[in-house]
């Protein structure tokens, strides 16, 4: 059985997709503060799917599912993931992404459980020295967010040293789109990432979208980002933990398309899939937005035979379908 921490979640639910199509039993643990219970009902009218409402922060919560099931492997994503908030609360990310996931591993390495997948960021890496940025690239992040992700890799590092923990580091870009036969989607309250945030605003009541800072040095003036579709990033892992069943060895891999989109480009491509015009006005920069980041995925299509497929056009037609539903323009 494989356990999904974080599974209610929107990369999470994902993911447990992928795994049930490969045929996989899963146990999601999830405190469902930013998943949902109607996600996690979802995934159970699709396969195998036991669920575990707990918090990292209790380690007995952690204990208690690896005793009551015969757990293989874990996929790790339960963590706050929201830069600004990160700056404003650091405590609430150290003691959750840091903290929660050194009782996570410590409870594995008392089962005996020791292969992990684990979601990590490119927020580790800080303000870019050079675009695209690659694993090899200095990790000096600029806020907890990325600093409370960087601590797990280290502490990982360490386990894999002393107790033989393998682990897979999977190093996210921006992540967009949802589920293709929209049974799950990207869900969160408040939203605060770009293509949600553009495609809420075409509804009834929704509000002008907001471009943060067209003054970057960029071609366009807007900041450049790496947007990888998120069933392309749910296969990533379905293949990691393939890749730690064969060669048992602990790695670290970028994921993106290796491909920068402007938020003016990805506005552009919201008004063509849309076909509507969408209202917007440009202010001032949000604090902590590097100018440029995108990927080279690389390592990640050499070593674990991964390619991304999906057009961020099929992505964001695949969003607006989401936010259709979750404005009750369409049922599924
Ligand atoms: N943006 C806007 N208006 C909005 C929302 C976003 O102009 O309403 C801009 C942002 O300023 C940024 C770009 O769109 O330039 C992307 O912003 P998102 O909030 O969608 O994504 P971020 O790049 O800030 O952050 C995401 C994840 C983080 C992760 C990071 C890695 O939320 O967890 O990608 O790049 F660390």
């Amino acid at each position: 059985m494989i356990l999904i921490t974080g599974g209610a979640g929107y990369i999470g639910s994902h993911t447990v997709i992928n795994f049930l199509n490969a045929g996989k039993d899963i146990v999601i643990f999830d405190n469902l503060e930013n998943g949902h219970i109607e996600t996690v009902q979802t995934l159970q009218k699709i396969g195998s799917v036991k669920f575990e409402k707990g918090d990292l922060r209790n380690i007995e919560d952690i204990e208690k599912v690896f005793e009551k099931y015969d757990i293989d492997a874990v996929i790790h994503f339960a963590a706050f993931a929201l830069v600004g908030e990160s700056v404003e609360n650091p405590a609430k990310y150290y003691r959750n992404n840091t903290f929660g996931t050194l009782n996570l591993l410590d409870t594995m390495i008392k089962h005996n459980v020791k292969k992990i997948v684990f979601s990590s960021t490119c927020a580790t890496y800080g303000e870019p020295e050079y675009t695209p940025i690659d694993e090899k690239h200095p990790q000096n992040p600029i806020n907890p967010y990325g600093a409370s992700k960087l601590m797990v890799e280290r502490i990982m590092e360490d386990y894999d040293r002393a107790y033989g923990l393998k682990s897979i580091k999977l190093r996210y870009f921006n992540v967009a789109g949802c589920d293709s036969k929209n049974r799950v989607g990207e869900w969160h309250e408040p939203e605060t990432h770009l293509i949600p945030n553009i495609l809420k605003s075409t509804f009834t009541g929704g509000q002008t979208f907001k471009i943060f800072g067209d003054d970057y040095d960029t071609p366009d003036g807007t900041c450049i980002r790496d947007y990888v579709n998120v069933e392309d990033l749910a296969e990533v892992h379905r293949l990691a933990l393939e890749y730690l069943y064969k060669e048992n060895k602990s790695d670290v891999f970028n994921l993106g398309t290796e491909h920068g989109d402007s938020v003016k480009n990805i506005f552009d491509v919201c008004e063509q899939v849309l076909d509507k015009k969408i209202p917007v006005e440009v202010v001032n920069r949000r604090a902590g937005d590097p100018a440029k980041l995108y990927a080279d995925s690389q390592k990640a299509q050499k070593i674990l035979g991964w390619k991304p497929e999906k057009t961020i056009q099929e992505s964001v037609q695949s969003a607006y379908n989401w936010e259709k539903f979750m404005n009750g323009v369409c049922v599924k």
